[in-house]
Protein backbone atom coordinates (compact mmCIF):
# COMPACT_ATOMS: atom_id res chain seq x y z
CA UNK A 1 0.00 0.00 0.00
CA UNK A 2 1.49 3.33 -1.25
CA UNK A 3 2.11 5.65 1.70
CA UNK A 4 -0.28 8.70 2.31
CA UNK A 5 1.62 11.60 2.24
CA UNK A 6 1.54 15.17 4.24
CA UNK A 7 -0.70 17.83 2.76
CA UNK A 8 0.56 20.57 1.37
CA UNK A 9 -0.54 24.46 0.84
CA UNK A 10 0.18 25.56 -2.40
CA UNK A 11 -0.04 29.24 -4.39
CA UNK A 12 -0.17 30.25 -7.76
CA UNK A 13 -0.97 32.71 -9.60
CA UNK A 14 -2.94 34.02 -13.47
CA UNK A 15 -0.60 36.49 -15.26
CA UNK A 16 -0.77 37.75 -18.73
CA UNK A 17 -2.59 40.23 -20.72
CA UNK A 18 -6.62 41.57 -20.38
CA UNK A 19 -9.11 39.10 -21.60
CA UNK A 20 -6.53 36.39 -22.73
CA UNK A 21 -8.63 33.35 -20.65
CA UNK A 22 -6.76 33.43 -17.16
CA UNK A 23 -10.20 33.49 -14.90
CA UNK A 24 -12.05 31.01 -17.13
CA UNK A 25 -9.05 28.53 -17.56
CA UNK A 26 -9.21 28.66 -13.76
CA UNK A 27 -13.32 28.56 -13.66
CA UNK A 28 -12.91 25.34 -16.20
CA UNK A 29 -10.41 23.54 -14.10
CA UNK A 30 -11.90 24.66 -10.16
CA UNK A 31 -15.64 24.54 -11.93
CA UNK A 32 -15.65 22.54 -15.04
CA UNK A 33 -17.46 25.02 -16.84
CA UNK A 34 -17.17 28.11 -19.24
CA UNK A 35 -18.38 31.48 -19.34
CA UNK A 36 -18.43 32.90 -22.68
CA UNK A 37 -19.15 36.98 -21.58
CA UNK A 38 -16.40 38.50 -20.58
CA UNK A 39 -16.37 39.34 -16.75
CA UNK A 40 -13.15 41.53 -16.27
CA UNK A 41 -11.08 40.76 -12.95
CA UNK A 42 -11.38 43.87 -10.57
CA UNK A 43 -7.85 43.82 -9.06
CA UNK A 44 -7.52 40.20 -7.84
CA UNK A 45 -10.05 37.41 -7.69
CA UNK A 46 -8.57 34.81 -5.27
CA UNK A 47 -10.05 31.13 -4.47
CA UNK A 48 -9.16 28.05 -2.87
CA UNK A 49 -9.71 24.16 -4.21
CA UNK A 50 -8.74 20.89 -3.17
CA UNK A 51 -6.60 18.28 -4.88
CA UNK A 52 -5.81 15.13 -4.22
CA UNK A 53 -2.12 14.13 -6.74
CA UNK A 54 0.26 11.02 -6.07
CA UNK A 55 -0.97 10.47 -2.56
CA UNK A 56 -1.02 13.93 -1.66
CA UNK A 57 -3.78 16.48 -0.43
CA UNK A 58 -3.07 19.17 -1.92
CA UNK A 59 -5.04 23.05 -0.81
CA UNK A 60 -4.02 25.07 -3.49
CA UNK A 61 -4.88 28.60 -3.35
CA UNK A 62 -5.29 30.62 -6.65
CA UNK A 63 -4.67 34.24 -7.02
CA UNK A 64 -6.43 35.24 -10.20
CA UNK A 65 -5.07 38.72 -11.30
CA UNK A 66 -6.11 41.55 -13.45
CA UNK A 67 -4.46 42.06 -16.63
CA UNK A 68 -5.01 45.14 -16.26
CA UNK A 69 -2.11 48.33 -16.49
CA UNK A 70 -4.18 49.88 -14.10
CA UNK A 71 -4.59 46.95 -11.41
CA UNK A 72 -0.33 46.89 -11.27
CA UNK A 73 0.11 48.10 -7.62
CA UNK A 74 -2.85 45.28 -6.23
CA UNK A 75 -0.83 42.84 -7.67
CA UNK A 76 2.52 44.26 -6.80
CA UNK A 77 0.95 43.11 -2.95
CA UNK A 78 0.53 39.34 -4.05
CA UNK A 79 3.25 38.09 -5.52
CA UNK A 80 5.15 37.31 -2.46
CA UNK A 81 5.33 33.17 -1.69
CA UNK A 82 3.89 32.25 -4.90
CA UNK A 83 5.36 29.12 -6.06
CA UNK A 84 3.44 28.26 -9.80
CA UNK A 85 2.82 30.63 -11.93
CA UNK A 86 0.25 30.65 -14.86
CA UNK A 87 1.60 32.94 -17.48
CA UNK A 88 -0.88 33.15 -20.27
CA UNK A 89 -1.60 34.81 -23.99
CA UNK A 90 -4.30 34.41 -26.37
CA UNK A 91 -2.99 32.59 -29.98
CA UNK A 92 -5.55 35.02 -31.69
CA UNK A 93 -3.82 38.40 -30.28
CA UNK A 94 -0.23 38.67 -31.36
CA UNK A 95 0.37 41.45 -28.35
CA UNK A 96 -0.73 39.51 -25.37
CA UNK A 97 2.40 37.05 -26.67
CA UNK A 98 4.97 39.70 -27.05
CA UNK A 99 3.68 41.02 -23.75
CA UNK A 100 4.91 38.05 -22.08
CA UNK A 101 8.76 39.24 -20.88
CA UNK A 102 6.93 42.13 -19.49
CA UNK A 103 4.94 39.97 -17.49
CA UNK A 104 7.58 37.56 -16.37
CA UNK A 105 9.69 41.15 -15.81
CA UNK A 106 6.65 42.98 -13.36
CA UNK A 107 6.85 39.77 -10.81
CA UNK A 108 10.74 39.39 -10.72
CA UNK A 109 11.29 43.54 -10.50
CA UNK A 110 8.49 43.13 -7.45
CA UNK A 111 10.24 40.27 -5.96
CA UNK A 112 13.46 41.80 -5.89
CA UNK A 113 12.13 45.67 -5.30
CA UNK A 114 10.29 43.70 -1.41
CA UNK A 115 13.28 41.37 -1.02
CA UNK A 116 10.49 38.57 -1.07
CA UNK A 117 12.59 36.07 -2.85
CA UNK A 118 13.95 34.81 -6.19
CA UNK A 119 11.76 34.11 -9.27
CA UNK A 120 14.11 30.91 -10.23
CA UNK A 121 11.81 29.46 -6.94
CA UNK A 122 9.18 29.76 -9.18
CA UNK A 123 7.47 27.27 -11.56
CA UNK A 124 6.57 28.55 -14.62
CA UNK A 125 3.57 27.16 -16.95
CA UNK A 126 2.53 29.32 -20.41
CA UNK A 127 -0.81 28.64 -21.98
CA UNK A 128 -1.63 29.36 -25.57
CA UNK A 129 -5.10 29.68 -25.09
CA UNK A 130 -8.42 30.30 -27.54
CA UNK A 131 -7.08 27.34 -29.64
CA UNK A 132 -10.62 26.49 -30.93
CA UNK A 133 -11.29 29.95 -32.16
CA UNK A 134 -9.66 30.14 -35.52
CA UNK A 135 -8.01 33.50 -36.91
CA UNK A 136 -4.74 31.77 -35.03
CA UNK A 137 -1.84 34.75 -35.65
CA UNK A 138 0.30 33.24 -33.28
CA UNK A 139 2.11 29.90 -34.67
CA UNK A 140 2.84 26.76 -32.11
CA UNK A 141 6.67 26.45 -33.22
CA UNK A 142 7.06 29.74 -32.02
CA UNK A 143 5.21 29.61 -28.71
CA UNK A 144 7.16 26.48 -28.09
CA UNK A 145 10.70 27.73 -29.04
CA UNK A 146 10.29 31.41 -26.21
CA UNK A 147 8.54 28.63 -23.33
CA UNK A 148 11.43 26.64 -24.08
CA UNK A 149 14.16 29.15 -24.23
CA UNK A 150 12.64 30.15 -20.82
CA UNK A 151 12.42 26.22 -19.36
CA UNK A 152 8.43 27.07 -19.07
CA UNK A 153 6.36 24.15 -19.67
CA UNK A 154 3.70 24.49 -22.55
CA UNK A 155 0.63 23.86 -22.91
CA UNK A 156 -2.31 24.63 -26.09
CA UNK A 157 -5.12 25.42 -24.04
CA UNK A 158 -9.01 26.52 -24.07
CA UNK A 159 -10.91 27.03 -21.62
CA UNK A 160 -13.94 26.73 -23.71
CA UNK A 161 -13.29 23.28 -24.85
CA UNK A 162 -11.47 22.16 -21.74
CA UNK A 163 -8.19 21.02 -24.07
CA UNK A 164 -5.05 21.47 -22.20
CA UNK A 165 -6.51 22.85 -18.82
CA UNK A 166 -6.29 19.29 -16.66
CA UNK A 167 -2.84 18.28 -17.52
CA UNK A 168 -1.20 21.85 -17.61
CA UNK A 169 -2.48 22.36 -13.78
CA UNK A 170 -1.64 18.09 -13.24
CA UNK A 171 1.78 19.30 -14.29
CA UNK A 172 2.23 22.81 -12.40
CA UNK A 173 1.36 21.06 -9.09
CA UNK A 174 3.13 18.08 -10.12
CA UNK A 175 6.35 20.53 -10.53
CA UNK A 176 5.58 22.63 -7.54
CA UNK A 177 5.67 19.13 -5.01
CA UNK A 178 8.92 17.91 -6.25
CA UNK A 179 9.88 21.46 -5.94
CA UNK A 180 8.95 21.12 -2.17
CA UNK A 181 10.42 18.22 -1.84
CA UNK A 182 14.08 19.93 -3.24
CA UNK A 183 13.96 22.00 -0.69
CA UNK A 184 11.97 24.97 -2.53
CA UNK A 185 13.41 24.70 -5.94
CA UNK A 186 12.05 23.92 -9.18
CA UNK A 187 13.85 20.93 -10.76
CA UNK A 188 14.57 21.61 -14.44
CA UNK A 189 12.71 19.09 -16.07
CA UNK A 190 12.77 20.70 -19.49
CA UNK A 191 14.82 20.61 -21.94
CA UNK A 192 15.45 24.23 -23.01
CA UNK A 193 17.05 24.80 -26.35
CA UNK A 194 20.54 26.72 -26.61
CA UNK A 195 21.14 29.85 -28.26
CA UNK A 196 22.76 27.69 -31.38
CA UNK A 197 19.33 25.83 -31.75
CA UNK A 198 17.32 28.60 -31.60
CA UNK A 199 19.43 30.63 -33.72
CA UNK A 200 19.69 28.03 -36.23
CA UNK A 201 16.02 27.15 -36.12
CA UNK A 202 15.05 30.95 -36.63
CA UNK A 203 17.52 31.34 -39.41
CA UNK A 204 16.04 28.76 -41.40
CA UNK A 205 12.55 29.59 -41.13
CA UNK A 206 13.06 33.07 -41.44
CA UNK A 207 15.58 33.58 -44.46
CA UNK A 208 15.10 34.65 -48.11
CA UNK A 209 17.34 31.98 -49.93
CA UNK A 210 19.24 28.16 -49.73
CA UNK A 211 22.44 29.60 -49.06
CA UNK A 212 21.28 32.58 -45.99
CA UNK A 213 19.38 29.28 -44.88
CA UNK A 214 22.91 27.16 -44.23
CA UNK A 215 24.66 30.10 -43.41
CA UNK A 216 26.59 30.05 -46.51
CA UNK A 217 27.63 32.70 -49.36
CA UNK A 218 26.52 32.44 -52.93
CA UNK A 219 29.50 30.56 -55.04
CA UNK A 220 30.75 28.47 -51.84
CA UNK A 221 32.47 24.93 -52.60
CA UNK A 222 30.18 21.45 -52.32
CA UNK A 223 32.30 20.69 -49.22
CA UNK A 224 31.04 23.89 -47.34
CA UNK A 225 27.34 22.65 -48.39
CA UNK A 226 28.20 19.64 -46.50
CA UNK A 227 29.55 20.71 -43.92
CA UNK A 228 26.81 23.15 -42.77
CA UNK A 229 24.32 20.75 -43.61
CA UNK A 230 26.45 18.27 -40.85
CA UNK A 231 26.98 20.72 -38.31
CA UNK A 232 23.18 21.94 -38.27
CA UNK A 233 21.60 18.46 -38.82
CA UNK A 234 23.86 17.75 -35.51
CA UNK A 235 22.10 20.28 -34.20
CA UNK A 236 18.33 19.87 -34.90
CA UNK A 237 17.81 16.47 -35.48
CA UNK A 238 14.33 15.44 -34.31
CA UNK A 239 15.57 12.59 -32.30
CA UNK A 240 17.10 15.28 -29.91
CA UNK A 241 14.41 17.96 -30.47
CA UNK A 242 11.06 16.95 -29.60
CA UNK A 243 9.14 20.42 -30.14
CA UNK A 244 7.77 21.33 -33.98
CA UNK A 245 9.82 23.83 -34.29
CA UNK A 246 13.08 22.23 -34.86
CA UNK A 247 11.13 19.11 -36.71
CA UNK A 248 9.87 21.72 -39.18
CA UNK A 249 13.54 23.29 -39.76
CA UNK A 250 14.96 19.98 -39.72
CA UNK A 251 12.73 19.75 -42.95
CA UNK A 252 13.71 22.86 -44.33
CA UNK A 253 17.25 22.07 -43.53
CA UNK A 254 17.06 18.82 -45.94
CA UNK A 255 15.55 20.96 -48.79
CA UNK A 256 17.46 23.72 -48.72
CA UNK A 257 20.81 21.14 -48.77
CA UNK A 258 19.17 18.97 -51.58
CA UNK A 259 18.48 22.09 -54.04
CA UNK A 260 22.08 23.70 -53.18
CA UNK A 261 23.46 20.17 -54.32
CA UNK A 262 21.47 20.02 -58.02
CA UNK A 263 23.61 23.12 -58.61
CA UNK A 264 27.08 21.23 -58.59
CA UNK A 265 25.94 17.82 -60.17
P1 LIG B 1 -8.81 40.04 -17.13
O1 LIG B 1 -9.53 39.59 -15.93
O2 LIG B 1 -9.33 41.34 -17.69
O3 LIG B 1 -7.33 40.11 -16.94
O4 LIG B 1 -9.08 38.94 -18.33
P2 LIG B 1 -8.88 37.36 -18.28
O5 LIG B 1 -7.54 37.04 -18.83
O6 LIG B 1 -9.22 36.82 -16.96
O7 LIG B 1 -9.93 36.88 -19.38
P3 LIG B 1 -11.29 36.07 -19.15
O8 LIG B 1 -11.00 34.72 -18.59
O9 LIG B 1 -12.24 36.91 -18.42
O10 LIG B 1 -11.73 35.86 -20.68
C1 LIG B 1 -11.86 36.95 -21.58
C2 LIG B 1 -12.82 36.60 -22.70
O11 LIG B 1 -12.27 35.54 -23.50
C3 LIG B 1 -14.18 36.09 -22.22
O12 LIG B 1 -15.19 36.58 -23.09
C4 LIG B 1 -14.06 34.58 -22.33
O13 LIG B 1 -15.29 33.93 -22.53
C5 LIG B 1 -13.16 34.42 -23.55
N1 LIG B 1 -12.34 33.20 -23.48
C6 LIG B 1 -11.52 32.81 -22.48
N2 LIG B 1 -10.91 31.66 -22.77
C7 LIG B 1 -11.37 31.29 -23.99
C8 LIG B 1 -11.11 30.16 -24.84
O14 LIG B 1 -10.32 29.26 -24.56
N3 LIG B 1 -11.77 30.13 -26.03
C9 LIG B 1 -12.64 31.12 -26.41
N4 LIG B 1 -13.24 30.99 -27.59
N5 LIG B 1 -12.90 32.19 -25.64
C10 LIG B 1 -12.28 32.28 -24.44
MG1 LIG C 1 -9.81 37.67 -15.21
Amino acid sequence: MSKIKKPLKIKIISVGNSEVGKSCIIKRYCEKRFVPKYLQTIGIDYGVTKVNLNNRELKVNIFDMSGHVFFHEVRNEFYKDTQGVILVFDVTDRSSFESLDDWINEIKQDLEANKHGSIDNIVFVLCANKIDKGKRVVDEGDARIWALTKGFHYFETSASSAAGVNEMFETLLNEIINAFENGGKPIQTQTSLSKDQIDAIQRLKNSKDNYERLGLKFGCTKEEVNNSFRRLAKLLHPDKNIHPGSTEAFKILISAKTDLLRNFS
